[in-house]
Formats: C-alpha cells, sequence, structure tokens
C-alpha cells in the first residue's frame, strides 16, 4: 500500500505473516512548553500507524534545532516524545540532529501489521456510519496561543487531546471490523473525509451538530481568528462541499480547521457500529461521535447538514 490512495502510511510485506507499516512526520513547535511539543509530535507521528490499524514497533527521532539554544530545551522535546512512544509500546532507537533555525521534531515510527489486514482508506461503503474519536479545533486553539489571545483552559483543553495516543481508537476499529480509517489532521476533518470517500468512490453527509468541538475553539473562529491554513483547506474543497444555508462562516472553518494529531474518522457497517461504540468507550477514547454517513454518489462529495 503506497502513494495510490493517500493512505497515512505506507504498508510492505516482508512475510506470509508480517508486514512493515512505514511512516515519518514531524514539524515547528506549536506549544510553547517544550515536553508538551515532543509528546504531541510524537503523538502525531504514532497515529499515522495507527490509522492503518498497524502496531507500532520501533521509532527514530527526526530533528532540527538551532545551535544557539539551550541543549536542556532539546532534552525535554526529545524526552516528551520518548514518553509518548514508550506509552505506545514503541522504543525510540535512535534518531538524527541537524542544525535548523527553527526546531523541527517528529518520528520515523516502523509498525507491524498481519499482511491484508490493514485498514485503508479507501474502502469505505454507502450505508457505513461515520465515527470521530477526538474533538476538533486544534488549528484555531493553536494558532490563538501563538497570537497570545487564548484561554489557559482552552489551550490545555486542546493540549490534552492532541497528547491522547490513538491507540485505543485504533485498537477498537479493527476489533469491531472496521471499512476504512483515516486520521484526521492538516486538511481538517472535511478534507480528510473527502480524500476517504474519493478513494473510496462514494459520497456522505455529515451532521454539523454531532461533530465534537474542543471548548472554546467556535467562539475563537467566531472572533476572526484562524489558520492559514483554514482557508486553504475551505478554498481546495470548493465545489465539493455543499453547505446547508443555516451554517454560518465559523461552521464551515470550523470543520475545516487543520488538526495536529487529530482523532480517527472511522467508516463502520452499521451492523458493527454498537461493538465499535462499545470498544471505543472501553477504550476511553476522548470521545466516539456518530458524525455522518457514507452515502452513494459522485466519488468525494460532501454535504453538511446542520
Ligand atoms: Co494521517
Ligand atoms: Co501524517
Amino acid at each position: 500500500m503506497g502513494f495510490e490512495t493517500g493512505d497515512d502510511a505506507a504498508v510492505y510485506r516482508i512475510s506470509d505473516d508480517a508486514a512493515l507499516v512505514l511512516t515519518v512526520d514531524f514539524f515547528p513547535p506549536i506549544v510553547d512548553d517544550p515536553f508538551d511539543y515532543g509528546s504531541i509530535s510524537a503523538a502525531n507521528a504514532l497515529s499515522d500507524v495507527y490509522a492503518v490499524g498497524g502496531r507500532p514497533v520501533s521509532a527514530l527521532n527526526v530533528t532540527g534545532f538551532p545551535r544557539d539554544l539551550p541543549k536542556e530545551v532539546l532534552g525535554r522535546v526529545l524526552a516528551g516524545g520518548m514518553e509518548k512512544a514508550s506509552e505506545a509500546g514503541c522504543p525510540v532507537v535512535g534518531g538524527h540532529t541537524v542544525n535548523d533555525r527553527e526546531p523541527k521534531y517528529g518520528l520515523a515510527v516502523t509498525g507491524i501489521v498481519e499482511p491484508g489486514k490493514q485498514v485503508t482508506n479507501a474502502a469505505a461503503r454507502p450505508g457505513d456510519r461515520l465515527v470521530l474519536t477526538k474533538p476538533i479545533g486544534t488549528g484555531v486553539v493553536t494558532t490563538a496561543h501563538r497570537d497570545g489571545v487564548v484561554r489557559a483552559d482552552v489551550l490545555s483543553a486542546a493540549v490534552d487531546s492532541m497528547k491522547s495516543l490513538n491507540k485505543g481508537a485504533s485498537e477498537a476499529m479493527v476489533s469491531a471490523g472496521a471499512n476504512a480509517a483515516t486520521d484526521v489532521t492538516g486538511f481538517g476533518l472535511l478534507g480528510h473525509l473527502h480524500s476517504m470517500l474519493k478513494a473510496s468512490g462514494a459520497s456522505a453527509w455529515v451532521s454539523r451538530r454531532a461533530v465534537p468541538v474542543l471548548p472554546g475553539a467556535l467562539e475563537l473562529l467566531e472572533a476572526g481568528i484562524a489558520p492559514g491554513g483554514t482557508y486553504r483547506n475551505v478554498e481546495s474543497l470548493d465545489g465539493r462541499v455543499s453547505w446547508d444555508a443555516s451554517l454560518t462562516e465559523s461552521d464551515r472553518l470550523l470543520l475545516c480547521d487543520p488538526q495536529t494529531s487529530g482523532g480517527m474518522l472511522i467508516s463502520i457497517p452499521e451492523a458493527k457500529l454498537d461493538a465499535l461504540l462499545h470498544e471505543l468507550s472501553n477504550n476511553r477514547t476522548l470521545c466516539a461521535e456518530v458524525v455522518g454517513e457514507v452515502t452513494k454518489g459522485d466519488a468525494g462529495r460532501i454535504s453538511v447538514t446542520p
């Protein structure tokens, strides 16, 4: 499984009973605390293994760091990433650091999956329910943080969400028998749903009201704050999404808000929905909301209802 469908990770069979899951992700700091930044970036990188139903087994640090910043700061970033990877049962076994004007950090993760058992984003079927496992809004909250206009409780809810692993969501979807999945990251909820639908040859509807939102995120959007990526996301979906007339500009921006370490969007046959929701609650995912349904229609088309 490689470039063709835009899946979250590559899958490469090495024997009849094992395939490698390969992925890399890294980015500049989005929060001030170096330990939190390391944890968030590691959780985000591990997520691409979870999105294909894999189990991460080892990881390598990918790091850029300025010469004039104290080494202890770098140590805290790496410690945050290490702690998160060990929570995932995935030792960090090495890595590489280059001199860089702006810090960058992330992981190249190797995972394992049984060949043919990987979950793809390309097999959603009409009638599937769409389940989201984390609230959205990390893009607008971290942008407000950068601009110095976010309340501490709003930021800390977003940080907790970004630090939380998609491990429980992944194990639940594998055991319940999901048809398809993706994690929600830079293209926002609708962008990643669009990719899944396009690869699957199906359409979907999403209910705005059903989508879980981080506390304070909508208020920030209403106050005119939004990351640049949001507008690019809205624009790139132009002509592919129909919006109910009652939805506001803030609703549109919210559903296209770029996520860091976002939740899993799982496409599950209706008959298996209860089993999935049960597993997600056992595994204590941040949320488990049915946000919409896959339908027959033009590949990639989305309608958003109130
Ligand atoms: Co991903
Ligand atoms: Co990724």
